[in-house]
């Protein structure tokens, strides 16, 4: 039995979705383990497009049985409309889906609270307002927080509603700062039967998934861990404050998921041939470039715009001491290089090689955000290239510029790069 996680080793979109899509054939289970509906990917599936961002990308595929985990938080509306939008192309998964009853439930305070905290000028995340946060902090605070299995226990979900609402009002008032209409307020008893009601619906779902994956494990099975978001932005080794309120390196897999890390043999860490971040925070590579820039044109040729939000994503060069940083956490075996053909036509191409911090040069990255902030990039340039790669199928067919940019990253990350993505499409790949 072999486990296998991929992860993004950037600040998350670094197109996972096409490395699960590429080997999802080996796989039985494929599973979700952190965060939520902040993810997003784009799923192809009969001649369909959607976007999805709880269910785990695999679950288009037959015969594999879809898991969402215990470290996720579910906005439920938000998992039925998922199931909805499938089965809306024939895509049926009642029998194919489990959901673990031990998931948070995101309700809509959550939201409200955010948006609230997101409105302060200070602390300030840029968050993607789906509720995450305030869900992981009830969680953590254990006082508030309600479980999927919760929701399948009617007076039970009442009478917890009954407290935690009120309370949440008074909070939600004293932060909405006396602006009457300026916050919402909740009322517990139609909040239980809204939810009661998406119970009903996702109750065939619910399982003890950490149970289902141990015996899977057991039996031979093969499981993918898809990570939602980036290692950068991990709630303990990322740009902290700037992260998610979840563990996306695969430390989170045993937590978030209840099997334990020995079963996870593989790790393939997945990474853009530049970088890019949406929100907040540090950024040492960033093309600030203004609009005849080449950040703009990462931007518009890469088409980096949040699946979730619809932000513009912050671009810039490729940066091998964040990348090293997260490759040595998340234990990554080799990385697959995303996006090369966005390149494409730029004079030259440059690699952060080290920060210069308050003039001393250094090749570790600092964890702490603030220390980031004051790390300036030490690049080194390389020929860029102009033809055309995007009908490449091996590394020979290649310019060579294109080749030495990939050689030297995998170089100073240390890992073997194992596939090239030179275009969306599931053709347009270079096993190496
Ligand atoms: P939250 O996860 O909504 O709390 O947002 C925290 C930070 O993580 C913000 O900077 C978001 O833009 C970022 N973020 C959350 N999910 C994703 C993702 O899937 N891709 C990229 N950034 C994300």
């Amino acid at each position: 039995m072999a486990g296998t996680c991929v992860v993004g080793l950037q600040w998350g979109d670094e197109a996972k979705g096409k490395i699960v899509d590429l080997i999802g054939d080996e796989f039985d289970y494929v599973v979700r383990y952190n965060g939520g509906a902040n993810a997003g990917h784009t799923v192809v599936t009969n001649g369909r497009t959607f976007k999805l961002s709880l269910l785990p990308t695999g679950v288009i595929r037959p015969n594999v049985t879809s898991v969402i985990a215990n470290g996720v938080v579910i906005y439920p509306p938000r998992l039925l409309e998922e199931i909805d939008q499938l089965a809306s192309v024939g895509l049926d998964v009642t029998r194919s889906l489990f959901v673990s009853d031990h998931a948070h439930v995101i309700f809509p305070y959550h939201m409200e609270e955010e948006r609230l905290a997101e409105s302060e000028t200070d602390g300030k995340i840029g968050t993607t307002g789906r509720g995450i946060g305030p869900c992981y902090q009830d969680k953590v605070g254990r006082r508030f927080g309600i479980r999927l299995g919760e929701l399948l226990r009617p007076d039970h979900l009442r009478e917890r509603l009954s407290r935690i609402v009120p309370f949440k009002n008074r909070l939600l008032a004293a932060v909405g700062n006396g602006h009457a209409d300026s916050f919402r307020r909740f009322d517990a008893g139609s909040l239980a039967e809204e939810y009661l009601k998406y119970a009903e619906r996702i109750a065939p779902h619910l399982t003890d998934t950490a149970r289902l994956l141990q015996e899977a494990a057991k039996a031979g099975k093969r499981i993918l861990f898809e990570a939602a978001q980036g290692s950068l932005l991990d709630v303990d080794h990322g740009t902290y404050p700037y992260v998610t309120s979840s563990n996306s390196l695969p430390s989170g897999i045993w937590s978030g998921s209840g099997l334990p890390a020995k079963h996870v043999t593989r790790i393939i860490g997945v990474v853009k041939a530049y970088t890019t971040r949406v929100g907040r925070g540090p950024f040492p590579t960033e093309l600030d470039d203004g609009p005849d820039g080449i950040g703009e044109r990462i931007r518009r040729t890469g088409r980096e715009y949040g699946t979730v939000t619809g932000r513009p994503r912050r671009c810039g060069w490729f940066d091998s001491v964040a990348v090293r940083y997260t490759a040595a956490l998340s234990g990554a075996d080799e990385i697959t290089l995303m996006l090369l053909d966005v390149l494409t036509g730029l004079p030259e191409v440059r690699i952060c090689v080290a920060y210069d911090l308050d003039g001393q040069h250094t090749t570790h990255f600092p964890s702490d955000a603030y220390q980031l902030e004051h790390c300036k990039p030490v690049y080194e340039s390389l020929p860029g290239w102009t033809e055309d790669i995007t009908a490449a199928q091996k590394l020979t067919d290649l310019p060579s510029a294109a080749r030495r940019y990939i050689d030297r990253i995998a170089e100073l990350v240390g890992l073997p790069v194992s596939v090239v993505s030179v275009g969306p499409d599931r053709t347009q790949t270079i096993r190496c």
